[in-house]
């Protein structure tokens, strides 16, 4: 059962990393997991205290997640632990269930040891097994650029730039839509 079969990768550290789509039961640890991930970088949409979700919230989304085909919510695990989040939602209407926005963060102390690597792939070969999602989107800001090379290397393109797309510190960010047409 299923639709996303969980996975264990060795990363190049020799670390072993656990991949899985997140369930309800993860709610409270992925509550924390945002709360930390926001204060450690400017690049998501939320700084930390503005992810309002109670755990009861999260574990609702998580249930509604794991029941749409176009939908996932994987989680890297490493010991067990929370480490990476990567969340895509295709459209509710007929028009629309082809194509979604996914978003990912990795805890900073594991960055560049190729995690997002392996949960982008990962990600991808659902989509592409998916039979349903054929156009994954994305946004990321202009200055990101560790995650704008990993968008390339899996061969997203630049579809367009939206300015003032964030507030940080009284500055303007724009941002970059990329996307990859999966056949
Ligand atoms: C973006 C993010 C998910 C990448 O995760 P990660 O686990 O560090 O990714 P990886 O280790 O697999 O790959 C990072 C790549 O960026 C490269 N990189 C790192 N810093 C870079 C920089 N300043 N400029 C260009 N490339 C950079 C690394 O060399 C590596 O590429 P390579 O494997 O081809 O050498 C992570 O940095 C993160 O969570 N950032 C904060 C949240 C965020 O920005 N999310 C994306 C929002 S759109």
């Amino acid at each position: 059962m299923g639709k996303f079969q969980p996975k264990r990768l060795r990363l190049k550290s020799g670390e072993e990393l656990e991949i899985r789509e997140a369930r309800s039961a993860d709610a409270a640890s992925l509550v924390q997991y945002v709360e930390a991930v926001s204060g450690e970088s400017d690049n998501l949409t939320f700084g930390p205290g503005e992810f309002e979700l109670t755990a009861a919230q999260e574990a609702e989304y998580l249930e509604a997640m794991a029941k749409r085909s176009n939908a996932i919510h994987l989680l890297g695990l490493l010991d067990g632990e929370i480490v990476a989040s990567l969340s895509f939602a295709g459209g509710l209407r007929s028009r629309m269930r082809h194509a979604g926005e996914f978003g990912m963060s990795v805890r900073r102390m594991h960055w560049n040891k190729g995690i997002g690597n392996v949960m982008l792939s990962v990600f991808l070969d659902w989509c592409r097994r998916s039979e349903e999602i054929r156009k994954v989107n994305l946004r990321v800001r202009v200055d990101n650029h560790a995650a704008i090379h990993l968008y390339e290397k899996h061969g997203f393109k630049l579809e367009g730039r939206k300015t003032r797309e964030f507030l940080l510190a009284g500055e303007f960010v724009d941002v970059l839509y990329m996307g990859l047409e999966i056949d």
